[in-house]
Protein backbone atom coordinates (compact mmCIF):
# COMPACT_ATOMS: atom_id res chain seq x y z
CA UNK A 1 0.00 0.00 0.00
CA UNK A 2 1.40 3.46 -0.75
CA UNK A 3 2.22 5.52 2.30
CA UNK A 4 0.13 8.56 2.38
CA UNK A 5 2.58 10.87 3.92
CA UNK A 6 5.32 9.79 1.82
CA UNK A 7 3.44 12.07 -1.24
CA UNK A 8 6.83 11.63 -3.45
CA UNK A 9 6.37 7.98 -3.32
CA UNK A 10 3.96 7.52 -5.80
CA UNK A 11 3.97 4.48 -8.49
CA UNK A 12 5.65 6.70 -11.17
CA UNK A 13 8.30 7.13 -8.66
CA UNK A 14 9.44 3.53 -9.34
CA UNK A 15 8.87 3.83 -12.87
CA UNK A 16 12.01 3.15 -15.32
CA UNK A 17 12.58 4.23 -18.72
CA UNK A 18 13.09 1.51 -21.48
CA UNK A 19 15.77 3.42 -23.20
CA UNK A 20 18.82 3.91 -21.80
CA UNK A 21 21.03 6.02 -24.07
CA UNK A 22 24.53 6.77 -22.40
CA UNK A 23 24.00 9.53 -20.38
CA UNK A 24 24.77 11.63 -16.56
CA UNK A 25 21.42 12.32 -16.54
CA UNK A 26 20.36 8.54 -15.38
CA UNK A 27 19.64 8.49 -12.30
CA UNK A 28 17.02 11.49 -12.02
CA UNK A 29 14.44 8.94 -14.25
CA UNK A 30 12.42 7.78 -11.58
CA UNK A 31 11.87 11.54 -10.25
CA UNK A 32 11.38 12.79 -13.51
CA UNK A 33 8.39 10.24 -14.52
CA UNK A 34 7.20 11.27 -10.74
CA UNK A 35 7.53 15.28 -11.55
CA UNK A 36 5.77 14.55 -15.19
CA UNK A 37 2.74 12.70 -12.99
CA UNK A 38 2.42 15.46 -10.55
CA UNK A 39 3.04 18.53 -13.20
CA UNK A 40 0.99 16.53 -16.13
CA UNK A 41 2.63 19.46 -18.77
CA UNK A 42 1.10 20.15 -22.01
CA UNK A 43 4.11 21.30 -23.33
CA UNK A 44 8.23 20.50 -22.23
CA UNK A 45 10.95 22.06 -23.77
CA UNK A 46 14.86 20.64 -23.48
CA UNK A 47 17.97 22.72 -23.48
CA UNK A 48 20.60 20.15 -24.48
CA UNK A 49 19.48 16.30 -25.21
CA UNK A 50 22.14 14.50 -26.85
CA UNK A 51 21.90 11.37 -27.07
CA UNK A 52 18.18 11.78 -25.61
CA UNK A 53 17.73 9.91 -22.27
CA UNK A 54 16.37 12.66 -19.81
CA UNK A 55 13.84 13.67 -23.27
CA UNK A 56 12.68 9.85 -23.69
CA UNK A 57 12.18 9.41 -20.07
CA UNK A 58 10.01 12.63 -19.63
CA UNK A 59 8.40 11.23 -23.60
CA UNK A 60 7.80 7.68 -22.09
CA UNK A 61 6.46 8.55 -18.51
CA UNK A 62 3.22 11.10 -20.83
CA UNK A 63 3.23 7.88 -22.83
CA UNK A 64 2.70 5.31 -20.01
CA UNK A 65 0.73 7.66 -17.96
CA UNK A 66 -1.61 8.24 -21.42
CA UNK A 67 -1.29 11.71 -20.89
CA UNK A 68 -1.09 14.35 -23.94
CA UNK A 69 2.67 15.99 -23.94
CA UNK A 70 4.62 17.58 -26.67
CA UNK A 71 8.58 17.59 -25.76
CA UNK A 72 10.61 19.64 -27.52
CA UNK A 73 14.08 18.82 -28.15
CA UNK A 74 16.57 21.26 -28.60
CA UNK A 75 20.49 20.52 -29.21
CA UNK A 76 22.93 21.42 -31.77
CA UNK A 77 23.63 17.90 -32.17
CA UNK A 78 27.58 18.90 -32.39
CA UNK A 79 28.41 18.31 -28.75
CA UNK A 80 29.92 20.67 -26.43
CA UNK A 81 33.32 20.83 -24.10
CA UNK A 82 32.01 18.91 -21.23
CA UNK A 83 29.36 16.74 -22.89
CA UNK A 84 32.28 16.08 -26.15
CA UNK A 85 31.99 16.80 -29.53
CA UNK A 86 30.64 14.21 -31.67
CA UNK A 87 29.43 13.24 -35.02
CA UNK A 88 25.94 13.02 -36.75
CA UNK A 89 25.20 9.18 -35.78
CA UNK A 90 23.96 10.73 -32.48
CA UNK A 91 21.73 13.01 -33.84
CA UNK A 92 20.13 9.99 -36.30
CA UNK A 93 19.97 7.01 -33.37
CA UNK A 94 17.60 10.20 -31.20
CA UNK A 95 15.80 10.52 -34.39
CA UNK A 96 15.54 6.87 -35.12
CA UNK A 97 13.68 6.40 -31.82
CA UNK A 98 11.66 9.67 -31.73
CA UNK A 99 9.84 8.98 -35.22
CA UNK A 100 9.42 5.42 -34.02
CA UNK A 101 8.43 5.29 -30.33
CA UNK A 102 7.28 8.72 -29.57
CA UNK A 103 6.02 10.23 -32.94
CA UNK A 104 3.70 12.63 -31.55
CA UNK A 105 4.93 13.53 -28.43
CA UNK A 106 9.28 14.37 -29.43
CA UNK A 107 9.78 16.91 -31.90
CA UNK A 108 13.69 17.28 -32.55
CA UNK A 109 15.11 21.01 -33.34
CA UNK A 110 18.40 21.29 -34.19
CA UNK A 111 20.35 24.63 -33.87
CA UNK A 112 21.37 26.86 -31.21
CA UNK A 113 19.29 27.95 -28.74
CA UNK A 114 19.53 31.39 -29.32
CA UNK A 115 18.13 30.68 -32.60
CA UNK A 116 14.93 28.73 -31.68
CA UNK A 117 13.94 31.17 -28.64
CA UNK A 118 12.03 32.66 -31.56
CA UNK A 119 9.82 29.53 -32.14
CA UNK A 120 8.50 29.69 -28.28
CA UNK A 121 5.78 32.20 -26.96
CA UNK A 122 6.14 33.62 -23.87
CA UNK A 123 4.50 31.57 -20.97
CA UNK A 124 3.87 28.93 -23.61
CA UNK A 125 5.74 26.47 -21.68
CA UNK A 126 5.29 23.92 -18.23
CA UNK A 127 8.15 22.44 -18.02
CA UNK A 128 11.67 23.76 -19.12
CA UNK A 129 15.09 21.60 -18.74
CA UNK A 130 18.29 23.36 -19.00
CA UNK A 131 21.19 21.05 -19.53
CA UNK A 132 22.83 22.78 -22.24
CA UNK A 133 26.20 24.15 -21.56
CA UNK A 134 27.53 24.62 -17.92
CA UNK A 135 29.65 27.30 -17.55
CA UNK A 136 28.44 29.83 -15.84
CA UNK A 137 27.65 32.28 -18.36
CA UNK A 138 26.55 29.83 -20.25
CA UNK A 139 23.97 28.47 -17.94
CA UNK A 140 22.80 31.84 -17.18
CA UNK A 141 22.40 33.00 -21.06
CA UNK A 142 20.38 30.01 -20.99
CA UNK A 143 17.58 30.56 -17.86
CA UNK A 144 17.87 34.82 -18.99
CA UNK A 145 17.16 34.01 -22.56
CA UNK A 146 14.06 31.29 -21.54
CA UNK A 147 12.77 31.51 -17.96
CA UNK A 148 9.78 33.69 -19.57
CA UNK A 149 8.68 30.73 -21.95
CA UNK A 150 7.89 28.91 -18.56
CA UNK A 151 3.98 29.59 -17.53
CA UNK A 152 3.02 30.43 -14.19
CA UNK A 153 2.94 27.63 -11.79
CA UNK A 154 5.37 25.77 -14.37
CA UNK A 155 8.56 24.51 -13.08
CA UNK A 156 12.83 24.64 -14.51
CA UNK A 157 15.03 22.21 -14.10
CA UNK A 158 18.92 23.00 -13.96
CA UNK A 159 21.42 19.65 -14.14
CA UNK A 160 24.77 19.47 -12.74
CA UNK A 161 24.14 22.02 -9.83
CA UNK A 162 26.68 19.85 -8.05
CA UNK A 163 29.44 19.93 -10.36
CA UNK A 164 32.32 22.60 -9.45
CA UNK A 165 35.55 21.01 -11.63
CA UNK A 166 36.48 21.45 -15.09
CA UNK A 167 34.56 25.06 -15.53
CA UNK A 168 31.12 24.18 -14.84
CA UNK A 169 29.08 26.82 -12.72
CA UNK A 170 25.68 26.28 -12.87
CA UNK A 171 25.95 25.69 -9.26
CA UNK A 172 26.71 29.54 -8.89
CA UNK A 173 23.75 30.15 -10.96
CA UNK A 174 21.78 28.03 -8.95
CA UNK A 175 22.88 29.55 -5.13
CA UNK A 176 21.45 33.08 -6.54
CA UNK A 177 18.26 31.38 -7.54
CA UNK A 178 17.90 29.49 -4.81
CA UNK A 179 17.83 32.62 -2.80
CA UNK A 180 14.76 34.24 -5.02
CA UNK A 181 12.46 30.96 -5.43
CA UNK A 182 11.16 28.20 -4.09
CA UNK A 183 13.41 25.15 -5.26
CA UNK A 184 14.46 21.87 -4.34
CA UNK A 185 17.34 20.06 -4.98
CA UNK A 186 18.71 16.70 -5.07
CA UNK A 187 22.64 16.06 -4.77
CA UNK A 188 23.12 13.07 -6.36
CA UNK A 189 23.31 12.27 -10.06
CA UNK A 190 25.66 15.57 -10.67
CA UNK A 191 22.73 17.74 -8.78
CA UNK A 192 19.66 18.76 -10.25
CA UNK A 193 17.70 21.29 -9.27
CA UNK A 194 13.82 21.65 -9.50
CA UNK A 195 12.62 25.56 -9.21
CA UNK A 196 8.98 27.44 -9.42
CA UNK A 197 8.12 29.82 -11.51
CA UNK A 198 5.96 32.03 -9.82
CA UNK A 199 3.04 30.38 -7.85
CA UNK A 200 3.23 26.50 -7.15
CA UNK A 201 -0.61 25.39 -8.33
CA UNK A 202 -0.18 21.67 -7.82
CA UNK A 203 -0.36 20.29 -4.20
CA UNK A 204 2.36 17.76 -4.49
CA UNK A 205 4.82 20.13 -5.29
CA UNK A 206 3.59 22.59 -2.84
CA UNK A 207 4.45 19.76 -0.51
CA UNK A 208 8.17 19.37 -2.30
CA UNK A 209 9.16 23.06 -2.41
CA UNK A 210 7.89 23.47 1.18
CA UNK A 211 9.46 20.17 2.86
CA UNK A 212 11.22 20.74 6.03
CA UNK A 213 15.00 19.53 6.45
CA UNK A 214 13.75 15.70 7.34
CA UNK A 215 11.61 15.09 4.80
CA UNK A 216 13.85 16.66 2.53
CA UNK A 217 16.47 14.38 3.54
CA UNK A 218 14.17 11.29 2.98
CA UNK A 219 12.92 12.38 -0.64
CA UNK A 220 16.88 12.55 -1.57
CA UNK A 221 17.22 9.39 -0.39
CA UNK A 222 14.50 7.66 -1.41
CA UNK A 223 15.30 8.85 -5.36
CA UNK A 224 18.65 8.15 -4.76
CA UNK A 225 18.17 4.82 -4.12
CA UNK A 226 15.47 4.66 -6.86
CA UNK A 227 17.74 6.19 -9.08
CA UNK A 228 20.54 3.59 -8.40
CA UNK A 229 18.19 0.81 -10.18
CA UNK A 230 17.86 3.03 -13.67
CA UNK A 231 22.19 3.48 -13.39
CA UNK A 232 22.32 -0.29 -12.93
CA UNK A 233 19.68 -0.58 -16.09
CA UNK A 234 22.26 2.17 -17.97
CA UNK A 235 25.22 -0.30 -17.70
CA UNK A 236 23.43 -3.14 -18.48
CA UNK A 237 21.93 -1.39 -21.70
CA UNK A 238 25.70 -0.41 -22.75
CA UNK A 239 27.25 -3.65 -22.10
CA UNK A 240 26.49 -5.19 -25.39
CA UNK A 241 28.23 -1.96 -26.92
CA UNK A 242 30.95 -2.48 -24.78
CA UNK A 243 31.62 -5.76 -25.53
CA UNK A 244 31.24 -5.59 -28.68
CA UNK A 245 34.11 -2.90 -28.55
CA UNK A 246 36.13 -5.19 -26.93
CA UNK A 247 35.47 -7.92 -29.39
CA UNK A 248 36.93 -5.67 -32.37
CA UNK A 249 39.43 -4.42 -30.33
CA UNK A 250 40.56 -8.39 -29.22
CA UNK A 251 40.61 -9.20 -32.89
CA UNK A 252 42.85 -5.87 -33.55
CA UNK A 253 45.27 -7.08 -31.19
CA UNK A 254 45.33 -10.54 -32.41
CA UNK A 255 45.91 -9.52 -36.23
CA UNK A 256 48.69 -7.60 -34.42
CA UNK A 257 50.04 -10.61 -32.81
CA UNK A 258 49.87 -12.40 -35.89
CA UNK A 259 52.02 -9.49 -37.77
CA UNK A 260 54.48 -9.77 -35.04
CA UNK A 261 54.98 -13.69 -35.66
CA UNK A 262 54.95 -13.51 -39.11
CA UNK A 263 57.89 -10.49 -38.49
CA UNK A 264 59.79 -12.94 -35.92
CA UNK A 265 59.56 -15.77 -38.32
CA UNK A 266 60.68 -13.86 -41.21
CA UNK A 267 63.64 -12.55 -39.02
CA UNK A 268 64.50 -16.05 -37.52
CA UNK A 269 64.70 -17.22 -41.76
CA UNK A 270 67.20 -14.61 -42.57
CA UNK A 271 69.30 -15.02 -39.51
CA UNK A 272 70.13 -18.99 -40.58
CA UNK A 273 70.05 -17.84 -44.12
CA UNK A 274 73.05 -15.56 -43.15
CA UNK A 275 74.54 -18.37 -40.86
CA UNK A 276 74.22 -20.70 -43.43
CA UNK A 277 76.33 -18.46 -45.78
CA UNK A 278 78.99 -17.29 -42.77
CA UNK A 279 79.30 -21.55 -42.47
CA UNK A 280 79.79 -22.19 -46.29
CA UNK A 281 82.30 -19.16 -46.26
CA UNK A 282 84.12 -20.46 -43.67
CA UNK A 283 84.42 -24.27 -45.02
CA UNK A 284 85.43 -22.52 -48.59
CA UNK A 285 88.73 -23.61 -49.79
CA UNK A 286 90.03 -19.48 -50.12
CA UNK A 287 88.70 -19.57 -46.51
CA UNK A 288 90.99 -22.09 -45.06
CA UNK A 289 94.18 -20.97 -47.60
CA UNK A 290 93.66 -17.10 -46.00
CA UNK A 291 93.95 -18.81 -42.54
CA UNK A 292 97.55 -17.75 -41.81
CA UNK A 293 97.12 -14.25 -43.22
CA UNK A 294 94.01 -13.17 -41.19
CA UNK A 295 95.94 -14.99 -37.73
CA UNK A 296 98.81 -12.57 -38.75
CA UNK A 297 96.89 -9.80 -38.83
CA UNK A 298 95.78 -10.21 -35.32
CA UNK A 299 99.51 -10.70 -34.08
CA UNK A 300 101.08 -7.68 -36.08
CA UNK A 301 100.49 -4.24 -34.30
CA UNK A 302 98.52 -2.00 -36.13
CA UNK A 303 100.12 1.08 -38.51
CA UNK A 304 97.49 4.07 -37.94
C1 LIG B 1 24.89 17.54 -21.23
S1 LIG B 1 24.32 17.31 -22.84
C2 LIG B 1 22.62 16.94 -22.62
C3 LIG B 1 22.38 15.66 -21.90
C4 LIG B 1 20.97 15.11 -21.97
N1 LIG B 1 20.00 16.00 -21.36
C5 LIG B 1 20.88 13.73 -21.37
O1 LIG B 1 19.86 13.36 -20.82
O2 LIG B 1 21.85 12.96 -21.46
C6 LIG B 1 24.38 18.93 -23.46
C7 LIG B 1 23.97 19.08 -24.92
O3 LIG B 1 23.71 20.47 -25.15
C8 LIG B 1 24.09 20.83 -26.46
N2 LIG B 1 24.35 22.28 -26.44
C9 LIG B 1 25.14 22.96 -25.57
N3 LIG B 1 25.04 24.28 -25.78
C10 LIG B 1 24.19 24.44 -26.82
C11 LIG B 1 23.65 25.60 -27.48
N4 LIG B 1 24.00 26.84 -27.12
N5 LIG B 1 22.77 25.40 -28.49
C12 LIG B 1 22.43 24.15 -28.86
N6 LIG B 1 22.88 23.02 -28.26
C13 LIG B 1 23.74 23.17 -27.23
C14 LIG B 1 25.31 19.96 -26.75
O4 LIG B 1 25.40 19.72 -28.14
C15 LIG B 1 25.02 18.67 -25.94
O5 LIG B 1 24.54 17.65 -26.77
Amino acid sequence: MMNQDAFWLRPTSYWLPVHFPMSAWNTHAPFAAWLIDVLRPASVVELGTHMGFSCFTFAEAAARLGHPMIISALDSWQGDEHAGFYGEEVLESVRAIAERDYPGSVRLVRGWFSESRPLFEDASVDLLHIDGRHGYEDALEDYKAWRSVVRDGGVILFHDIEERDRGFGVWRLWEQLERQHSTFMFHHGHGLGVLAVGDVKVDALQRLFSADEASAERIRADFERLGAEADIRSRLAALPEELRHARLHAAQLEDKVAWFEREAEDLRASVSARDQRIQDLESSTSWRVTAPLRAAGRVLPRRD
